[in-house]
């Protein structure tokens, strides 16, 4: 156990790191100068060994052997000069002091949407060392917006953090996300069931540019950045190929081959009418003489119209070779 620094400047410094943090939530909670005082608690007088002595959870040590329990790097919490333990749940003077019986031990702060610390108050002790790190696109972000906590996805008290490893991520994302878990579970998916892939390959959770958080500037680039062979150029490009994947295919999974949106030919009718050589009909009803068009037998235009993503062949114009 590292015993608490006893560089009063440095920890001087932390103080005052966190103290602006408070200062300047209560500022956006529209506090006055007063209530920033009264917030303004001061630290426990052992730190950490003084918490762990009424902390006694074995997991609870667990994050001395995680980057933040770095003990020669100064910018973690348990680097020489910062706050240790208070450095996440905000300095713990009264909560580790004496309690009167009957009366309530002054709270720290819990981390969780779920948890009574306001959420703003949480991500702010985070951001204070992390700011850099998430950028700017944090700020806009649906899931800043939305009050959700850091540690709703993140977890400290645990040697590898489930965000960073592919088997446990996408758990931690359908607790909220369930419509993407239901198509996980469906016959044609991206194997994020079998814990190959991880969300954070397609999207940036911290915040994004584009649409839909992704991690390139558009579903196509995106796409292209694992599935390079679809980018062509090809001699005969299919037009809604180069504009969108997901007008054909659904990312998270689905019922039919390849991830389609709906099973051809009525993913293909969707755009092709009647117009021109294939008839639309699938059914007997729309059918001449009551019998199958040949242009649909087995249910699939692509038994002609292989080269559905775009053809090379210099006679591929109709994207059958
Ligand atoms: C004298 C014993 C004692 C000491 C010392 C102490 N705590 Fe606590 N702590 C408690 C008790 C009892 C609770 C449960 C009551 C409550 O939730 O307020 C608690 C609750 C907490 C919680 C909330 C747990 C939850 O349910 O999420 C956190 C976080 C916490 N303490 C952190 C600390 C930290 C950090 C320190 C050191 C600065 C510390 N404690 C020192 C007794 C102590
Ligand atoms: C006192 C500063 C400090 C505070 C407060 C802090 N961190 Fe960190 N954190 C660090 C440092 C330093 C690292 C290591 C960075 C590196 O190695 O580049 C780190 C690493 C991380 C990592 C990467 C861990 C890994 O396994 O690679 C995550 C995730 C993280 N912090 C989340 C959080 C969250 C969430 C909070 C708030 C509950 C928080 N941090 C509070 C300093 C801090
Ligand atoms: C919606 C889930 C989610 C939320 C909310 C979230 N993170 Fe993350 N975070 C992730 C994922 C996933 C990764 C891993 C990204 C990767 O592997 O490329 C990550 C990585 C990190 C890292 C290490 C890598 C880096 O970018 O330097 C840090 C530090 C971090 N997050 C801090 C935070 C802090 C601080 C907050 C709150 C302000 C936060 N995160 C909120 C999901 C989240
Ligand atoms: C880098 C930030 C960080 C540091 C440092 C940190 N914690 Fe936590 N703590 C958290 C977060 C986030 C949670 C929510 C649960 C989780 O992420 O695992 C938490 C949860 C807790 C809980 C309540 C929930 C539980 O799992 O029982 C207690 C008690 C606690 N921490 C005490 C401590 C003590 C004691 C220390 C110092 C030895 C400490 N924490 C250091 C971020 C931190
Ligand atoms: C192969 C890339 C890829 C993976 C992996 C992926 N997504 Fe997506 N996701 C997308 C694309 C592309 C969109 C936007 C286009 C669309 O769905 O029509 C999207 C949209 C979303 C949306 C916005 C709602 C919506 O349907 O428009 C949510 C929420 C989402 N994804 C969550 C997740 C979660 C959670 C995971 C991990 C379990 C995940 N995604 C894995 C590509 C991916
Ligand atoms: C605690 C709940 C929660 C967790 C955990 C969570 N999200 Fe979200 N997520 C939300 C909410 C709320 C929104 C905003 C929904 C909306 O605006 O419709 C959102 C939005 C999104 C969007 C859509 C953004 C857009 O522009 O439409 C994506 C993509 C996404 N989350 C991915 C993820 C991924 C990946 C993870 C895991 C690393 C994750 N989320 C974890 C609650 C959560
Ligand atoms: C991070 C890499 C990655 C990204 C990004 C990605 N994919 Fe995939 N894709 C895979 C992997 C891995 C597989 C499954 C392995 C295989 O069989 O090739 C796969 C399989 C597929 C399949 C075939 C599924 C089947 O059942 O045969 C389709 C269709 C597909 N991806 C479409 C897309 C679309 C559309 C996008 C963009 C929204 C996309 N992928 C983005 C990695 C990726
Ligand atoms: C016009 C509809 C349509 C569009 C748009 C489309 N696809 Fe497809 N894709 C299909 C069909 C149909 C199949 C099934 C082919 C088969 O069964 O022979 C397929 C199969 C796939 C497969 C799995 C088999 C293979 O050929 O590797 C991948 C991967 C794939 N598409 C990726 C993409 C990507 C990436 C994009 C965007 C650049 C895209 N698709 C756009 C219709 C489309
Ligand atoms: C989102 C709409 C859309 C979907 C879905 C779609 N297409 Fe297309 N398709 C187009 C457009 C637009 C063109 C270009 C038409 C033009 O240039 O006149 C095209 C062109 C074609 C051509 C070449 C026509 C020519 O110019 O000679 C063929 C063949 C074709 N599509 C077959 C298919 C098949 C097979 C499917 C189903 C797997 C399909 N399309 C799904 C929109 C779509
Ligand atoms: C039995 C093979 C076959 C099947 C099945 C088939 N096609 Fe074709 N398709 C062709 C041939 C051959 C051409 C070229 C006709 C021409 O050049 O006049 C063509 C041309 C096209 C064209 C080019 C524009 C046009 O009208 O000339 C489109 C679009 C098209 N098919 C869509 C479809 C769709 C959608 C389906 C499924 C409903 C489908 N095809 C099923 C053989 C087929």
């Amino acid at each position: 156990m590292q015993t608490k620094q006893e560089n009063t400047s440095n920890l001087l410094k932390s103080t005052v790191q966190v103290m602006a943090v408070l200062a300047m939530m209560s500022v956006s909670f529209g506090a006055s100068a007063k209530d920033v005082k009264k917030d303004a608690t001061p630290f426990s007088r052992k730190g950490a060994d003084q918490c762990v002595m009424c902390h006694t959870d074995e997991h609870i040590m667990t994050v001395l052997e995680t980057p933040h329990g770095a003990t020669g790097d100064s910018r973690a919490p348990f680097g020489e000069g910062q706050a240790q333990c208070e450095a996440c749940h905000g300095p713990g003077g009264e909560h580790t002091g004496r309690v009167k019986r009957g009366e309530e031990r002054p709270p720290m702060i819990k981390f969780g949407s779920d948890r009574p610390t306001p959420v703003p108050e949480q991500n702010a002790m985070c951001l204070g060392c992390h700011e850099s790190h998430l950028g700017s696109d944090w700020e806009g972000s649906p899931h800043n917006s939305q009050d959700i906590a850091c540690a709703d996805c993140h977890q400290l008290h645990v040697r590898n953090d489930p965000m960073t490893v592919p088997q446990e991520q996408p758990e931690r994302c359908y607790t909220c996300h369930t419509a993407q878990r239901a198509a996980s579970f469906k016959p044609f998916s991206h194997p994020l069931r079998f814990e190959q892939m991880a969300c954070s390959q397609c999207h940036n959770p911290h915040g994004s540019q584009a649409d839909a958080l992704l991690v390139r500037d558009n579903t196509n680039q995106l796409c292209y950045s694992c599935h390079a062979d679809k980018r062509g150029p090809f001699l005969w490009e299919h037009a809604p190929v180069a504009e969108d994947c997901t007008s054909c295919h659904e990312p998270h999974g689905s019922v039919h081959t390849a991830m389609l949106k709906k099973r051809p030919p009525q993913l293909c009718q969707q755009c092709h009418s009647q117009a021109g050589h294939p008839s639309s009909a699938y059914t007997q009803a729309g059918v001449a003489q009551g019998t199958t068009s040949a242009m649909v037998m087995a249910g699939s235009c692509m038994n002609c119209h292989t080269e559905v993503h775009g053809s090379n062949h210099p006679s591929g114009q109709a994207l059958m070779r």
